[in-house]
Parts: structure tokens; C-alpha cells; sequence
């Protein structure tokens, strides 16, 4: 066995420690692993941190309340009790359901109805819960900024609610949903305009109400670059069906196998989004045709199908393809169960702006000769794309 098997590899437990016993101390370590641990270990204050999920594990509320986090959410009766037995000093949000999302992942299952909104806060006040605002969460990548602004007054109404059973109402959360990549930054602004207005009309200034957001995508989705290589290829013959079940028409058609899946970093497909539109890194000879092409994950999996129907110039084996805006719902939540490698990430960072965040942090500025003395030229995979030739700036890898 020498070789297999390590001392490390094991819990050595007392003779007669049973798996319940066992089964104990797992869990309570398991607690200090809650989100809101890793949020404290970067400096986050207490008070600063909302623990937002709307199904709450037991042990993760009790966690908040030894370390002093006191705002989160309830939207039914069950999270409302365990966080009355576990959280007595909790400062709850009541988190209210949109009338409709016209998001693509839209939160049907959460929130609640304004007719249960009354019942709720008053269960909440039997049991000596304290509910300071209200919350809403439309759904991420949420398309509609009118929806925004119903919601807007309906948590109004549910304000008033509170207010009636002498609540000290104070918060609004607005939740996530605000578009992420760069291209969409109009209607980010649209978005913002509209729920603004909103604001004015239900929730004006001086009203006394701390408006607050959680967005997710926002801030990450533009953040990263996915590079993923072609590691097979299938052509399909002219009137042959298809990857799509259809003939493939005059021309051939090509299936290429990728890197990584939709069990991986391409689980958007699946949950979220189509796949964002490939780039590719070599230039392609303008006077090469283009063929009806498709991606798949690795070999193995029939329905890991990535995209379909893409008009690219013929790929070879070991190219790369380029894909931006991959940094929300992909790479976080993509599993090694499928397969597929977990991408290498590669973060880069201009000098100046490290000069920025040391400065940010209280740290005085490094001496000039502490520096090194060359700094990366960095350059992104669609300027790669549009510049010919350049020779690649990443590792074979994933992430950039
Ligand atoms: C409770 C909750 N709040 C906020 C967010 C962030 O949403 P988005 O990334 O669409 O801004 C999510 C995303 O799943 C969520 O579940």
C-alpha cells in the first residue's frame, strides 16, 4: 500500500467515535465555511454584510448570529421560524415577488405575494421578529426596466403594510439583475434612469428609506476572457443531416469539440444565456469560405451541445477560440464532474491601477527600484483577433 495511502489522507478517530459523532464535528466545521465567513476574513465589518440567501441553512443563520451579521431575508413562513429560533436579534428584509420578470432566470420561485406579505409580517411580529425593510430580487439578467419600476411600488404598498403593524421600516433592497457586459452599458443607464424615477415617486428624498442593490453580473461578467482550443473536429459531407438534424446543405458542415462543456465553464447554456459569440484568435485569409459550424464540449456527451449554426472559416485542430464577457454564471459554476478541466485563471492588472489599490489599502507606494523592471504587454484575445498574427500573450490555458 506504500504510496496509496497517507496518514493525512484520513480523520484518526478514537476507538468507539461513532459516524454521528463524527457526523457533529463535520457539520460544525462546516459552518465556519458560510459565505459570510469568507466576506469577514477580507475586512467586511459586520454591519456592512446582508446575508441575502433566501434559503438559509440553519447552521449558517446561527453562524450570523455569533458573529454579529444581523441583516437578511425572509419570503415564507419556514425561513421566517428558523431565523426567529436561531437569530433572535436578526433585522429582517421582507423579500416581495415580482408581478412577472421578463428575465431569462427569472426568480419564480422567491419572494412573496403582496396578499401574504400582511399574514407574514404579522407572523413576524408574534414571534418578536424585528422587520426593518423590504426586498426584491427580479431575476438575473433582467431585461424589462419597467419591471424594475413596478416593483418598485409594489414594495412601497408593502412598506405601508409594516408600517401599519408599527414596524420601523427603513431599507429597500432592489436586488440584482442589472446587465453586465460592456455593450450594454445604455441599457445599464436606462435601467438606472427608470428606477430612479421610481424612487422619486414612491420613496423620495427624506423619506427617511436607505435604498440599497446586490448586483452580481453587473460587476463580474465583463471581467473575464474565456479561452477554450479546439481538441477534435468532425466534418459533415454536403446533404448529409447535420449536427442540427438537418441536411447540411451544399456545402459541408463542421462539429468542433472543445476544452470545456456545458458541464464546465460554458454551463451558461444550460441555466442562463446562449453562448457568447467566439472570436477567433488567428485571423482567418479573408478569401477563405466560411462553413455552417458547431461546438461541443469534450467528446463523450452527445447533449453537450455549446452553440450551433456559427458561420466560421475552417478551424484547425489545437486553435483557439476566444470568448468575452464569460466572468458571471460560467466559470464560478462550472464543475469538474463533467470532465472537463477547471480552467487556469490568469488575473492581469495594470501597474497603475496596482498603484491604486495599494494606495486604497494604506500601503505607501513602492520605491522604483523595488519594481520589476519589465511589465507584461498585455493585449485581450479580440484585439488578437482583429490585429493578425500577433503571437499569443496567454498560456495555453483557460481564463485570461
Ligand atoms: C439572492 C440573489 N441576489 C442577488 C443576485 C445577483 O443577481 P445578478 O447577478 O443578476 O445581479 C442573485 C443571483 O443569483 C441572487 O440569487
Amino acid at each position: 500500500m506504500n504510496g496509496y495511502l497517507d496518514e493525512s489522507d484520513f480523520r484518526m478517530v478514537e476507538e468507539g467515535f461513532t459516524t454521528r459523532d463524527l457526523l457533529e464535528n463535520l457539520l460544525v466545521e462546516l459552518c465556519q465555511t458560510a459565505e459570510i465567513a469568507q466576506v469577514r476574513s477580507i475586512g467586511v465589518p459586520a454591519d456592512k454584510i446582508f446575508y441575502s440567501n433566501p434559503c438559509k441553512q440553519v447552521a449558517h443563520i446561527k453562524y450570523a448570529a455569533s458573529h454579529g451579521v444581523q441583516l437578511m431575508t425572509f419570503d415564507n413562513e419556514v425561513e421566517l421560524n428558523k431565523v426567529a429560533r436561531s437569530h433572535p436579534r436578526a433585522r429582517m428584509l421582507l423579500g416581495i415577488a415580482a408581478d412577472f420578470s421578463p428575465s431569462p432566470l427569472p426568480s419564480v420561485t422567491f419572494g412573496a405575494t403582496l396578499t401574504s406579505c400582511r399574514h407574514l409580517l404579522e407572523m413576524a411580529k408574534e414571534q418578536a421578529v424585528e422587520v426593518v425593510g423590504i426586498s426584491f430580487h427580479l431575476g438575473s439578467h433582467c431585461l424589462d426596466p419597467q419591471a424594475f419600476a413596478q416593483s418598485v411600488a409594489k414594495a412601497q404598498l408593502a412598506f405601508e403594510m409594516g408600517t401599519e403593524l408599527g414596524y420601523r421600516m427603513h431599507i429597500l433592497d432592489i436586488g440584482g439583475g442589472f446587465p453586465g457586459p460592456e455593450d450594454t452599458r445604455a441599457r445599464f443607464e436606462e435601467t438606472a434612469a427608470v428606477i430612479n424615477s421610481a424612487l422619486d415617486l414612491y420613496f423620495p428624498e427624506g423619506c427617511g428609506v436607505e435604498v440599497v442593490a446586490r448586483p452580481g453580473r453587473y460587476y463580474v461578467t465583463s471581467a473575464f476572457t474565456f479561452a477554450a482550443s479546439i481538441t477534435t473536429k468532425e466534418e459533415v459531407p454536403p446533404g448529409q443531416p447535420g449536427p442540427e438534424e438537418e441536411e447540411s446543405g451544399s456545402k459541408k458542415s463542421i462539429v468542433y469539440h472543445l476544452s470545456d462543456g456545458i458541464y464546465g465553464s460554458f454551463n451558461c447554456v444550460l441555466f442562463d444565456s446562449p453562448c457568447p459569440r467566439p472570436l477567433l484568435h488567428k485571423k482567418p485569409c479573408p478569401d477563405h469560405p466560411s462553413y455552417s459550424s458547431s461546438l461541443r464540449g469534450p467528446p463523450g456527451h452527445a447533449e453537450d451541445r455549446i452553440a450551433d449554426g456559427l458561420e466560421l472559416p475552417e478551424l484547425q485542430v489545437g486553435d483557439w477560440l476566444i470568448f468575452k464577457d464569460m466572468g458571471a454564471y460560467t466559470i464560478t459554476t462550472s464543475s469538474p464532474l463533467g470532465g472537463c478541466p477547471q480552467p487556469q485563471i490568469n488575473y492581469a492588472m495594470s501597474r497603475v491601477a496596482w498603484e491604486a489599490v495599494q494606495l486604497f489599502q494604506g500601503k505607501p507606494p513602492q520605491a522604483e527600484e523595488d519594481r520589476e523592471s519589465v511589465c507584461t504587454p498585455l493585449s485581450c484575445g479580440w484585439e488578437i483577433a482583429e490585429t493578425l498574427c500577433v503571437p499569443p500573450v496567454f498560456t495555453p490555458t483557460g481564463i485570461i
